[in-house]
């Protein structure tokens, strides 16, 4: 096996983690989950999950990686072996690659309008909805682009850690902030803008319920990345100069800064054009949007091709930085059972054209396949990643790191061996230990209608 490679670059390091975080889960997940949620008020509770749960857990699995610089499950191995901890690990490799199947269906969608938004077609569409159906539903073509873009997520993950991974991060998040911010500004000097300002930033609490928080809490795992080994390997290619709070705190940061801009690029367009919905579920970005510019830009066609394409050009770049992560969980595990690298990646993209396939036919051929509780494919696979695996392996690791974790190495990693202050070090112990586990706990028996019963 070669030698094991970290990132060149700090920066490189910071741009490969928030590559990681930022995707699909911000630009179209988030969204979604807010207009169903009721906008502001679930805003509020989403942003108390990533600063007191989700922050915490990305140090948490920063501490775990670079200390053993060992990919999701030999860490586990290394720091506490022969013990039932190992699960964890592999408990997260295997979810990783679940959420690449069903994820790479979502970014063949977008891969797909991209490319018909820059061959100047999504203005020629006049029902966006029966068009988005009619797609999603056909045998072939959605298939054909979620194995497009594994193939794409495969090459990168094949050049290795400095020339696919950290390149690629480092040429993709600059593009990424400057479309959104191009975007957002933009959509805010739309006339509806205030409206959909509204209805992010005026929360109504009456709107709050236990599942608005267990979706807010699966929301702030899924979109920081957190649980299923992506940052915990990425971290095992950090130096020992990377500052491990700082980058925990810049990703969090770069993660919602993003999510709430794609917030306002969504919902201000979504208030001006008449009867579009905050609330239309999945769509949103592939019917609600497709009207918005084809509305908005009716007299300057131009400037609607342009902010389409800038927008599936925005949405493909951080969806692929996201599969790159979830894929390299995976493959650098096999890789270091002794694989070669291209061997281990040829095994994660296999399986995921197999059971990305199942999952993109969820809405066509197998609309009414659906043996999981009544779920199909892609909404079992969300569900179950989202709102179950995620929660759980949070309160792994933080009892994990919290309990199990050599106080020592805690310290150690967090102050770069003594050489930085350590103001955060008691409250992140005592998040870890205590408030993380219960919190999670108390909001999975409140959805389970515990409360309600006694
Ligand atoms: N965070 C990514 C997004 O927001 C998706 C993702 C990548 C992910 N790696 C993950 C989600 C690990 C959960 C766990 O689109």
């Amino acid at each position: 096996m070669e030698n094991r490679k970290n990132f060149a670059s700090n920066i490189g390091a910071v741009f490969a983690a928030a590559g990681s975080a930022i995707g699909l889960g911000n630009v179209w997940r988030f969204p979604t989950e807010m207009g169903n949620n009721g906008g502001a008020a679930y805003v509020f509770i989403y942003i108390l999950c990533v600063l007191f749960i989700g922050l915490p857990i990305i140090l948490g699995e920063f501490i775990i990686g670079r200390h053993t610089h060992k990919n999701n499950v030999d860490a586990y191995h290394q720091l506490a072996p022969r013990s039932g901890w190992v699960a964890q690990g592999y408990i997260a490799v295997f979810t990783g690659w679940f959420v690449l199947c069903y994820y790479a269906v979502v970014a063949g969608w977008t891969l797909k309008y991209l490319c018909v938004s820059a061959t100047n077609q999504l203005s020629a569409i006049t029902d966006s909805a029966t068009y988005f159906g009619d797609f999603s539903s056909s045998p072939w073509s959605p298939i054909i682009f979620t194995v497009a873009v594994l193939l794409i997520t495969d090459a990168v993950v094949c050049m290795g850690v400095q020339n696919g991974i950290e390149r690629f991060s480092k040429a993709a998040m600059p593009l990424l902030l400057i479309i959104i911010l191009v975007l957002g500004i933009a959509s805010l000097s739309l006339p509806g803008a205030s409206a959909g300002m509204r209805f992010m930033f005026q929360p109504d609490f009456s709107k709050i319920t236990s599942s608005t928080i267990l979706s807010a809490m699966g929301q702030a795992f899924f979109s920081l990345s957190v649980a299923l080994g992506c940052l915990c390997t990425y971290a095992s290619y950090f130096n020992d100069s990377t500052v491990l709070t700082k980058t925990a705190g810049s990703v969090a940061l770069l993660d919602t800064l993003i999510a709430l801009l794609s917030g306002f690029i969504i919902f201000p367009a979504v208030f001006s054009v008449a009867g579009a919905q905050p609330e239309s579920g999945p769509g949103l970005v592939f019917i609600t949007l497709p009207n918005v510019f084809n509305t908005l830009f009716e007299g300057i066609p131009f400037l609607g091709y342009l902010s389409s394409t800038l927008f599936y050009l925005l949405l493909i770049v951080a969806a692929i930085t996201s599969t790159i992560s979830l894929h390299e969980a995976v493959t650098a595990f096999l890789h270091e059972q002794g694989m070669s690298r291209r061997a281990a990646a040829r095994v994660v993209t296999g399986v995921c054209i197999v059971l990305g396939t199942l999952c993109a036919m969820s809405f066509g051929p197998l609309q009414d396949f659906t043996p999981f509780f009544g779920m199909g494919f892609f909404d079992f696979f969300d569900y179950l990643s989202a709102k179950v695996m995620l929660p759980v392996g949070g309160i792994l690791i933080s009892l994990f790191v919290g309990w199990k974790m050599d106080r020592k190495v805690i310290y150690d990693e967090m102050t770069n061996h003594g050489t930085l202050a350590r103001p955060m070090y008691p409250i992140f112990v005592f998040l870890l230990r205590w408030f993380i586990p219960i919190a999670i706990i108390l909001i999975f028996l409140n959805e389970l209608g515990v409360f309600s019963r006694l």
